[in-house]
């Protein structure tokens, strides 16, 4: 079982190479504006330490807990915010730093909610993009990698809570989640 989850698809160097480049994006988008990171919980947590610490701008931190999975690995559509951040959007460049986007549902309802609360502008930096499993028209501005269609785990992504702290990405199949 453990050497399964050996298998790499990136290495932390490779993350922290694009975590770089794409701060380095923010940096020139965002000139002389103030950005609020808000990290989507708790799979981008180690993503957005890698990109916050790259940028330059001015910004602001909270964080926001919303979930459509539960100890599976599809989601069951269901959005529900468990955890609301407190910081003032109004007038405000929010940027949201998520882990991964597959279907786009959690972050499509996760929009709509911020929206209501007047920010300036809203765009999404995601570590991992499934481009190919996408149902929605949910559009992630600055994407770390594209992949395919695998359930990834590791560097904070997680199988029913495991695996968050693997200082990789790695991923799972079919036979490896019968013997998990
Ligand atoms: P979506 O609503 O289908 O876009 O799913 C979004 C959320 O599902 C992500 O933020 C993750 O928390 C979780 N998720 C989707 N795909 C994977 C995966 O391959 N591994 C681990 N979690 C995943
Ligand atoms: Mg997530």
């Amino acid at each position: 079982m453990a050497d399964k989850i050996g298998k790499i698809l990136y290495t932390q160097d490779d993350i922290l190479k694009r975590a770089k480049e794409i701060a380095e994006e923010i940096n020139r988008d965002y000139d002389g504006e103030e950005v609020i990171l808000l990290c989507t919980l708790k799979g981008s947590l180690l993503w957005i330490g890698d990109v916050m610490k790259n940028l330059t701008v001015n910004t602001k931190l909270d964080f926001i807990s919303a979930s459509s999975y539960g100890a599976s690995k599809t989601s069951s559509g269901v959005v529900k915010i468990k955890f609301d951040p407190e910081i003032n959007m109004y007038n405000s460049n929010i940027l949201v730093v998520e882990d991964i986007v597959d279907t786009g549902n959690t972050l499509k309802y996760v929009l709509a909610k911020l929206q209501e609360r007047g920010p300036k502008s809203v765009k999404v930096c995601t570590m991992l993009n499934k481009e190919s499993r996408r149902t929605t028209d949910l559009h992630a501005d600055y994407v770390g990698f594209e992949i395919d269609d695998l359930f990834v785990i590791g560097y904070g992504l997680d199988f029913d809570q495991k695996y968050r702290n693997l200082p990789y990405i790695s991923y799972l199949e079919e036979d490896d989640v019968e013997s998990l």
